[in-house]
């Protein structure tokens, strides 16, 4: 249907051509003489409006009431000019098959079912326009990221998902034995990667500049519209570089994505734009075109002092900051534009975070958008091997099981730095969806794995 609906004069350069359209049926409307029947095949939002008239082999049929919503089908005929207003062309039909019937049980017959029902019927909802909308944009975003690196000399690494190392050292992580019922790893104990930057980091330290784009698991029970147990997370490590180059990285690839997206997913951005969030179109053309806010932790935590505003959370020099926090910067102080925050306490941040030369911040920065908050979180990394291991030491984290990544700082260690992207905040940011789990296709949040 997009190959003949989605050029610039919407199939009207079609006319007269034959076509074969298979795809599942979204509505049937029987009338006296004609059969109107829209159908949908998953390749762009718009349906192909199907004309039957009863001299169409197979019209018994929609006749006899086989052919129903849900069901698939093969349809050939000829393209012509359409009558109604809602579309260019329409398919004058020769032909059907009914391909696989479908049961009057079907769910999705509901005009406008809620997002929260469509969750629960989660092996049918791309069957649905927002759910179709946003496998296509994310497939997009995914096609996008692979090309910002690629272009931009970046080897993409696969890093591993079983692991026994935590790289955040928040305890996040998922036990392999709750997950394939081993007592343990072969005798060790092993965990789902909460993050691929330490292996990431072991790669850019021989090929340079690298990237992982893969799934990451976080075991934190927050039922919150922004968090989920898997989600998938892009990790570009860049060597010889520092935070700035980490931010300008983090910064060029947003805009990037955004870009591609507003190019190339025309159609799917219109229906956020109308139906999701009003406004999404140019909020994200501003992103693309604008120059981000930076500001050091310190100012922000000022800034967030002298606001009238009332927070659930007291901020405090050295407090995480939260998401009403985050908010707040992002969408009141600096009205909507993506801000840069750095430079965070060294007590709130990650241990092979570089610390700065004030011996309180490490050089951290996290990349906030309105709505969502922390979209992007990235440091330059701790290359001085003295530095790391007293850094361990004074966390009391295990020293000996990180000697494979204090080896990199001991041959050839060189200043180096990187971000994580959640994928799914990205697909949330970039569709206005207002819970996360609307953005992958199989969400996996407390109590959802059933399929
Ligand atoms: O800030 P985080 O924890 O950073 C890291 O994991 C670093 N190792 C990244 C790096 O420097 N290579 O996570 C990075 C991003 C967050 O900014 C957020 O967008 C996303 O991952 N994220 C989640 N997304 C969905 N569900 C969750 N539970 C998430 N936790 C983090
Ligand atoms: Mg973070």
């Amino acid at each position: 249907i997009a190959d003949v609906k989605g050029g610039p004069n919407e199939g009207l350069d079609r006319v007269g051509q034959t076509v074969v359209v298979m795809g599942w049926v979204r509505t049937l409307r029987l009338q006296s003489s004609v059969t109107f029947m829209e159908v949908n095949d998953g390749s762009c939002l718009s349906n192909m409006q199907c004309v039957l008239n009863p001299e169409a082999e197979g019209y018994d049929q929609v006749d006899s009431g086989s052919i129903v919503t849900g069901a698939s089908v093969c349809v050939q005929g000829t393209i012509v000019e359409s009558q109604g207003s809602k579309q260019k062309v329409e398919l004058k039909v020769n032909k059907i098959v009914l391909v696989g019937q479908s049961d009057p049980s079907y769910p999705m017959q509901k005009k406008r079912a809620t997002r929260e029902f469509l969750r629960t019927k989660a092996h049918l909802r791309p069957r649905t326009n927002t759910f179709s909308a946003v496998a296509r944009v994310r497939n997009a975003l995914a096609y996008a990221t692979h090309k910002f690196f690629q272009e931009n000399g970046f080897v993409w690494v696969s890093s591993p998902i079983i692991t026994a190392s935590d790289c955040e050292g928040a305890g996040e992580q998922f036990s392999v034995m709750t997950i394939i019922l081993f007592q343990d790893f072969f005798g060790k104990p092993a965990f789902l990667t909460v993050s691929g930057q330490l292996n990431a980091e072991t790669y850019a330290t021989a090929l340079s500049d690298v990237y992982t784009f893969g799934p990451t698991f976080r075991a934190e029970n927050s039922n919150t519209s922004r968090h989920l147990a898997e989600f998938w997370m892009i990790e570009p490590e860049l060597a010889f570089a520092d935070l700035n180059d980490d931010m300008a990285c983090a910064t060029a690839y947003l805009q990037y994505v955004v870009r591609h997206i507003l190019e190339n997913c025309k159609e799917d951005m219109e229906f956020f734009n109308t139906w999701i969030e009003k406004g999404i179109i140019d909020r994200l053309t501003d992103v693309a075109e604008k120059e981000f806010v930076q500001l050091t932790y310190t100012d922000a935590v000022e800034l967030l002092l002298k606001t009238n505003k009332k927070f659930e959370f007291p901020v405090a020099w050295g407090c995480d900051l939260q998401s009403e926090h985050e908010r707040y910067i992002t969408e009141e102080a600096f009205g909507g534009c993506p801000v840069i925050i750095r430079d965070y306490p060294k007590e709130i941040k990650a241990f092979y975070m570089r610390q700065n030369d004030d011996g309180k911040t490490v050089a951290a920065m996290d990349l906030l958008v309105p709505r969502i908050g922390e979209l992007v979180g990235g440091s330059q990394r701790e290359e001085r091997l003295g530095y790391l291991e007293y850094r361990l030491e004074e966390l009391k984290l295990n020293k000996e099981s990180y000697w494979w990544y204090l080896d990199l700082r001991r041959y050839g260690s060189v200043p180096h730095a990187g971000f994580g992207v959640g994928f799914e905040r990205l697909v949330q940011f970039a569709t206005g969806l207002e819970n996360i789990r609307d953005t992958i296709p199989f969400p996996r949040s407390p109590g959802s794995a059933e399929f």
